[in-house]
Parts: C-alpha cells; sequence; structure tokens
C-alpha cells in the first residue's frame, strides 16, 4: 500500500482529518475579489442549457441532491438528479439543450459510466467531477473537475463527498453569475466565505469529537435510527443515515421531515434516535415541530443546527451548534459530526470501519 494510515487508527478517520485541506486544494488559485476560475470547464457552463441534469450513486448521489439546491438557487436553472442505474432504464430527457453532470470518485461505477455515455448519446454536453484523473468517467466526458481528495481508502466516503459538495458550491456560484443572477456584491461576500471555509470545516471537526463519541455510545444499542431534515438538510440527512448504516450496520432511513408523520412515526418509541438537522433559516420551524412530535413519543432527539437558528425553548438530548457561518455554508459542516458519529458508533461496536461488510469501494458490476 502506497497509502498509510499517518498515525489514525483507520483511514476513514484519517480522511475525515484530510477535509480542511482538501477544501484549501480545491479552492486554491480560483478566486478573483468577485470571480471564480473554473479554467476550461467554464466554456462549457457557458451555454445556453434548458436544464441541469446530475447523476451517480452512493454517496455521490447524495452529493448531487445538495448540487441540485446550489444551482436551482444561484443560477436559476432547472435541476433534475437521477441515481445512474435508474436514469439508464427509464425515459429521459436529455438532449443538446442539457448540462449534464456526472459525479463519481473512483470514475470506475459501472451504471455512472453508462449513464454518461447514455448522455453523449443523447448530444449533452458532459461535466465529470471525479477523483481520479485517467478514471473512465475523466477521460470520457467533455471535461472534467478533479476533486483533489487524494486517496480515499475508506469504503465509506467522506473527503470525497465534501469535495463534490464544494465543488458543486463552485459550480453553482460559477452558473449563477453566467446567468446574472448573482449580484457582484453577493458573489464578493460569498467568496470571502468560502475562503474561511477550510478553517471552519477544521474547527468542526475539534469541536464535535467529544460530543460525537456521547452520542455514539448513546446510540449503539438501537436497532433502527431515523434522520430528518428539510431541502439541503434532507440531502444531508440521507448520507447521514447511509454513512451510519454502511459502518455500524445499524438500520438507518432519512425522511424529508415532513414525511416522518406518514410512516416512520409509528417506530418512534422511547429512546428511539432520530437525527435532526435544521441549517436552514427558511424551513428550520417547521422540522422544529417535527421535532416535537418525536419528542412527544419518546424519542431521543439530536439536533444539527446553525447559529442563528433559534432552537432555544426546546430541550432536546443532543445540540450540536455549528461554528459561525453564513448559513449557505452550514450543509457542509453539518456532514462532518454526521460522519464523526458514524465513526465512532462503528467504533464502539467493533465493526470492521474501513472495509464494512458486503460492500466495495469501486463498484465495476451493474
Ligand atoms: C460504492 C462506494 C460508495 C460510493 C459509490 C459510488 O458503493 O462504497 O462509497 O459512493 O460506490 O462510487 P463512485 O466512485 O462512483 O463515487
Amino acid at each position: 500500500d502506497m497509502v498509510d494510515k499517518q498515525g489514525y487508527d483507520h483511514f476513514m478517520l484519517k480522511e475525515i482529518n484530510e477535509q480542511p485541506d482538501v477544501a484549501r486544494r480545491i479552492m486554491a488559485d480560483r478566486f478573483t475579489e468577485s470571480d471564480i476560475d473554473l479554467g476550461d470547464i467554464e466554456e462549457i457552463l457557458a451555454g445556453d442549457y434548458k436544464k441541469v441534469m446530475i447523476t451517480a450513486c452512493g454517496t455521490a448521489y447524495h452529493s448531487g441532491l445538495i448540487g441540485r439546491f446550489l444551482i436551482e438557487e444561484f443560477a436559476d436553472i432547472p435541476v433534475e438528479v437521477e441515481v445512474a442505474s435508474e436514469l439508464r432504464y427509464k425515459k429521459n430527457f436529455i438532449d443538446k439543450n442539457t448540462l449534464m453532470i456526472v459525479v463519481s470518485q473512483s470514475g470506475e461505477t459501472a451504471d455512472t459510466l453508462a449513464a454518461l455515455r447514455l448522455a453523449k448519446e443523447k448530444g449533452a454536453r458532459v461535466v465529470a467531477l471525479t477523483n481520479s484523473i485517467g478514471s473512465s468517467v475523466d477521460r470520457e466526458s467533455d471535461a472534467s473537475f478533479q476533486l483533489m481528495a487524494g486517496p480515499e481508502i475508506s469504503v465509506a466516503s467522506t473527503k470525497a463527498y465534501v469535495a463534490m459538495v464544494l465543488v458543486f458550491y463552485l459550480l453553482s456560484l460559477k452558473l449563477g453569475k453566467l446567468n446574472d443572477n448573482i449580484s457582484e456584491a453577493r458573489l464578493k461576500e460569498l467568496i470571502d466565505d468560502l475562503k474561511r471555509l477550510p478553517y471552519r470545516i477544521q474547527e468542526t471537526i475539534s469541536e464535535f469529537a467529544e460530543i460525537s463519541k456521547e452520542i455514539a455510545e448513546a446510540i449503539k444499542e438501537y436497532r433502527s435510527v431515523f434522520f430528518i431534515g428539510r431541502n439541503i438538510d434532507y440531502a444531508l440527512a440521507l448520507e447521514g443515515a447511509l454513512k451510519l448504516k454502511e459502518i455500524s450496520y445499524i438500520h438507518a432511513e432519512a425522511h424529508p421531515a415532513g414525511e416522518l408523520k406518514h410512516g416512520s412515526l409509528a417506530l418512534i418509541e422511547d429512546g428511539v434516535p432520530v437525527f435532526a438537522i435544521t441549517t436552514r433559516e427558511k424551513v428550520a420551524k417547521k422540522t422544529l415541530s417535527n421535532i416535537e412530535e418525536v419528542m412527544a413519543r419518546g424519542g431521543q432527539v439530536n439536533l444539527i443546527t446553525a447559529k442563528n437558528i433559534e432552537y432555544d425553548k426546546i430541550e432536546v438530548d443532543n445540540k450540536l451548534v455549528l461554528p459561525e457561518i453564513d448559513n449557505i455554508w452550514s450543509s457542509v459542516l453539518a456532514a462532518i459530526p454526521l460522519q464523526l458519529i458514524s465513526y465512532y458508533t462503528a467504533l464502539e461496536l467493533g465493526r470492521n470501519i474501513d472495509k464494512p461488510r458486503n460492500l466495495a469501494k469501486s463498484v465495476t458490476v451493474e
């Protein structure tokens, strides 16, 4: 192995701790005062698109769900996100007016590659987000954005995911600028924030290590755990649930917060752990009422929230307040406690953290 754990017990923990550096690498030399330089991808982004389509599998798909919100918000273009193994076998509306974004850490996932080929056949322009220079996805797309996360060994993706999410921020801001949907002043503000983000990521990792261990202790005996959120926070909930189940083997499910009462609420009883993510001011109040529904049934609520969101009045079991930053960026930071909680839960349970049973790092079969 060319890569070693550099003193960490597991690759996963090492890779979580590499995230501030990954963020720095992605952003290095990209900013002027009020613009973002995306190199040769810009020529493709500048096209006149009726819609954007994002396709990927697994954790990469979850980054795409975040990408959808960002592109819709900043660039005002409709976005569809489809799991690659579904996109291939359904009617699609991909054409030459579609900007296709294909996301793959390995660049070799069979379904993702097949979806990329399909999009090209249909005449779409294809931008890839990949962590693997020279991979099939890298070679076959019209242009690639290198994630620059370095080798990711742990099957459960952490640093590549955060890299994907960050790249979606850059892409969506650039698209917003190209479409005149974002003012120079606002972009300047956002760029200033972005420059501080690696440090905030660092802070989040150090600040939440202890409480993540405590939460791991509190949830490890339960058979089922739920994750809820709205909008971007729902995309984060999906990734939180995936991370937890893949390495701890505890059943974990994510729901849009408003959907809980349409089924899973029946499973909430004394102590059942629920993670609620509320980094989005606009919808936080609504999620609050869902949290109250859980508490009324004795559920154990772990809240991941942002500084300027008012949750003083409710007494949840654990409250993780992310470092102060414009809430737009909280979705990068909120991923971190979710990674740490999964890691420490799997550690408590003695699981094979870097190589969970039945799973592979790169899935080259369909
Ligand atoms: C596998 C890995 C996941 C990954 C997914 C997609 O299932 O275990 O961590 O998210 O494949 O991989 P890709 O390399 O295309 O991002």
